[in-house]
């Protein structure tokens, strides 16, 4: 009996131990790579990469943010997206508001091979240190399951162009020249869908789990050239994606987020953006495991107490 309590009370210190040592690691990489970016920020790093940086999905939400984010810490910035005037005027303000050049290339990324050579064109004379594959779409207004979409055929067809296939594409061009000069930053948006499946978002999160492995995959390959690649995987930013949800405890804006997660960089390889999220992303963890989320029983009971209804109606 005496040695079997020996054996418990060697068990519970063991673990508490543990819990412990866990414990310290979590507080301690959050105020590493959330807090002290605030006090010792600097903008050098950065701009050693190279004086361009690319930003693709730039007139509005994250993208956006960042490009500002970006030309504030010193880049020029190539805005790439669909619209135009869109484009023109973002570039000025940018001109504007910080004295750096910008260019414009007006590609959507939901169209196929044709695009690159626009974009690799575009991009051919500039010394680019900075790529952040930004680009993203969802493929209805609210939650939905796969086959209440409209025209799911071509829904399928451009999230995947739109939200794999330009981060493969654009890594694919810009790479080989990070990798010569031997220094270059690849920022991957993904979301904090990309770690599980998610009913309802079945194929939006399937194209961030790609997002996520390939980025996590090529930081991997890439890492002793000097090239990083950082997966960035959001929870709520306010954006035109998620209006008309309003800011609040859940959701930053779209500059503090790009801000904050600018400053993560050279210190993660994989982040959820800015503070505020990562405590979201742990609590979900710890609350909606995966053996509960996907169990028989799980989903169905989030369905009966109108989870999912009550974000159906607010995303
Ligand atoms: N907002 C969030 O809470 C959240 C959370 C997790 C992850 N994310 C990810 O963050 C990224 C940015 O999202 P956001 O919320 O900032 O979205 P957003 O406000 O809708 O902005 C998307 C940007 O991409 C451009 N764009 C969209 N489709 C395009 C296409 N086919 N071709 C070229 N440009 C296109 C848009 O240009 P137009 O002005 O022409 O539409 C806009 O500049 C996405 O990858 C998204 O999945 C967002």
């Amino acid at each position: 009996m005496e040695s079997e309590w020996d054996a418990l009370r060697v068990l519970g210190a063991v673990t508490a131990l543990f819990l412990l040592l866990w414990a310290t690691w979590v507080v301690g990489s959050t105020v590493y790579v959330y807090l002290l970016p605030q006090v010792r920020r600097s903008n050098y790093w950065l701009r050693a990469h190279g004086a361009w940086a690319v930003v693709t999905g730039a007139t509005s939400g994250i993208g956006k943010a960042y490009a500002h984010e970006l030309a504030r810490r010193g880049l020029n910035v190539v805005l790439i997206s669909r619209d135009l005037s869109k484009l023109k005027h973002e570039a000025k303000e940018i001109e504007r508001l910080y004295g750096k050049s910008t260019r414009v290339i007006q590609v959507d990324f939901t169209g196929g091979l044709e695009i690159y050579e626009t974009i690799e064109a575009g991009l051919k004379d500039l010394e680019i240190g900075v790529l952040v594959n930004n680009v993203g779409q969802k493929y209805a207004p609210h939650l939905c399951k796969l086959l209440d979409c409209e025209d799911i055929a071509k829904k399928l067809q451009d999230i995947i162009n739109c939200n794999m296939m330009s981060v493969a594409q654009m890594t694919r061009i810009l790479l080989p020249r990070m990798v010569s000069r031997g220094k270059g930053i690849i920022i991957n948006i993904s979301s904090l869908a990309d770690r599980k499946p998610y009913p309802y978002l079945a194929v939006y999160a399937a194209t961030k789990a790609f997002v996520r492995s390939f980025s996590v995959a090529v930081d991997t390959e890439y890492r002793s050239k000097g090239v990083i690649v950082q997966t960035v995987s959001p929870s709520l930013v306010e954006t035109n994606m998620t209006y008309p949800l309003k800011k609040g405890l859940l959701m930053v804006s779209a500059e503090d987020f790009a801000r904050q997660a600018l400053d993560t960089l050279g210190l993660t390889s994989e982040t959820p953006g800015c503070l505020r999220h990562a405590v979201q992303d742990f609590l979900l963890t710890m609350l909606l495991p995966s053996w509960f989320f996907f169990s028989t029983w799980g989903y169905p009971l989030l369905e009966r107490c109108n989870v999912v209804g009550f974000f159906s109606e607010r995303t």
